[in-house]
């Protein structure tokens, strides 16, 4: 067993040290947000993570796993310190290595005598190298190090492998978004081609549901600085930017179809269920939820919301909405419904309870979770992704909540 430092105690650092203390290694996190730490140190977890509150919980009480701030004392006697400190994108879509130089310098300077530095982080080509050479030059001389790379899958030998991964993946949804909108124009049904398309064995039936797209703190950063890498290497990018352009449309088309029934979106209530960019996570970076609410916010809707977990988080970066106890309480008085999250929790609402609550049951499924003919069945009005029907104005525009109880 092992002496381990991981640097950067977030998404992939506080999981890739709790899974290595698990394993029986010795573990230290080491971050330089002092409450995080001084949370981690009282068993309170900064991030949601199924499962991860236990397995921290277990292997600190055994003390195979510790957390601070300081370097010094994170990296006395380590045998293996891995990079897990964020790289953001940058102005230019690049990614933005503040973080692990950062990191890397404040290391540098406390090592000795035999130490493996693994990048765990996603970062550009050239980056081990780059690391190396702050080491040689901030570290102590006699120091005898190694700089290895181990982001979440790495092929030998093809350190391009994550990015070139991420930006397939991406291309995948977005391929499936585009074809889900020619569905919508042409009154075809995007899951049935995707079904179709995913039992071809070279294909898959992976990332290949039609929604609002990717978001998070992989795909998008990843895509970008891959494009970025591109484009300064003299390369034109064209797929690529492309992948992130539907990404973005996939948002927007929520915007018309909500202008679509409801006309003037100032002043009509809508409620939004889920935040976080992905179900199982707290994780609200790149959330398809965030651009919805900020364009939503713009149009002045008067905006309900709700997420199994990342109440807590959302009210730290969402202003002027409000926050609801459950989903019901985020669709009453409602004039639409936009599911932007497809938590486990949602598949299983009262729909008829649910419409109960509404002002005027419009739903627009970002997730294509519930099945068409059974909401409509319930009394709603049902919009999904790519799904056979697209929302007409001139289909008698939803009257606001005041003549209600005459149209509706
Ligand atoms: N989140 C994911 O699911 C995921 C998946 C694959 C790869 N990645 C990659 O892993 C890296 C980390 O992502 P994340 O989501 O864990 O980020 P995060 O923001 O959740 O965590 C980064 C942590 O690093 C800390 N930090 C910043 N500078 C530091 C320094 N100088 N010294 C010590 N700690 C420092 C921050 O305080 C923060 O707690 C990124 O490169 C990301 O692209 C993330």
């Amino acid at each position: 067993m092992s002496t381990i430092t991981v640097t950067g105690a977030g998404y992939v650092g506080l999981v890739t040290g709790a899974c290595f203390a698990d394993l029986g290694n010795t573990v230290t996190c080491l971050d330089i947000d002092e409450a995080r730490i001084a949370g981690l140190n009282r068993g309170i977890l900064p991030i949601y993570e199924p499962g991860l509150k236990e397995l921290v919980d277990r292997n600190r009480e055994s003390g195979r796993l510790r957390f601070t701030t300081d370097y010094q004392d994170a990296c006395r006697g380590t045998e293996f310190v891995f990079i897990a400190v964020n790289t953001p994108s940058g102005q230019e879509g690049e990614a933005d290595m503040g973080q692990v130089r950062s990191a890397v310098e404040s290391l540098a300077r406390v090592v000795s005598g035999r130490v493996i530095v693994v990048n765990k982080s996603t970062m550009p080509i050239g980056t081990g190298d780059w690391v190396a050479s702050i080491l040689e030059r901030l570290g102590p001389p006699d120091l005898q190090f190694a700089v290895v790379s181990n982001p979440e899958f790495l092929r030998e030998g093809a350190a391009m492998i994550k990015y070139a991964s991420n930006a397939f993946l991406a291309t995948k949804i977005s391929f499936i978004n585009e074809i889900a909108s020619i569905c919508e124009k042409l009154g075809g049904d995007v899951k049935t081609v995707a079904r179709g398309m995913g039992l071809d064995k070279r294909i898959g039936t992976a990332f290949l549901d039609a929604g609002l797209g990717y978001g998070g703190s992989c795909f998008p950063k990843d895509v970008k600085a891959l494009a970025h890498m591109a484009a300064v290497n003299g390369c034109h990018p064209q797929l690529l930017r492309a992948v992130m352009e539907i990404n973005r449309d996939a948002r927007r088309s929520v915007m018309w179809k909500l202008r679509q029934r409801l006309g003037s979106l100032e002043d009509r209530l809508i409620g939004i269920l889920g935040l976080s960019f992905k179900p199982n996570t707290d994780d609200l970076r790149e959330s398809p939820a965030l651009e919805i609410i900020h364009l939503l916010r713009a149009e002045h809707a008067r905006l309900q919301v709700y997420d199994p977990v990342a109440m807590d988080k959302a009210r730290r970066i969402i202003k002027g909405v409000e926050f609801c106890e459950d989903a019901y309480a985020a669709a009453a008085g409602a004039e639409a419904l936009v599911l932007v999250t497809d938590w486990n929790e949602f598949k299983q609402l009262d729909m008829a309870r649910l419409k109960a609550a509404m002002a005027y049951p419009l739903f627009i499924d970002g997730r294509n979770i519930h099945d068409p003919e059974q909401l409509r069945r319930v009394g709603f009005e049902y919009y999904g992704v790519g799904r056979g029907q697209s929302p007409e104005a001139g289909n008698g525009r939803v009257t606001r909540p005041t003549q209600v109880s005459a149209t509706v």
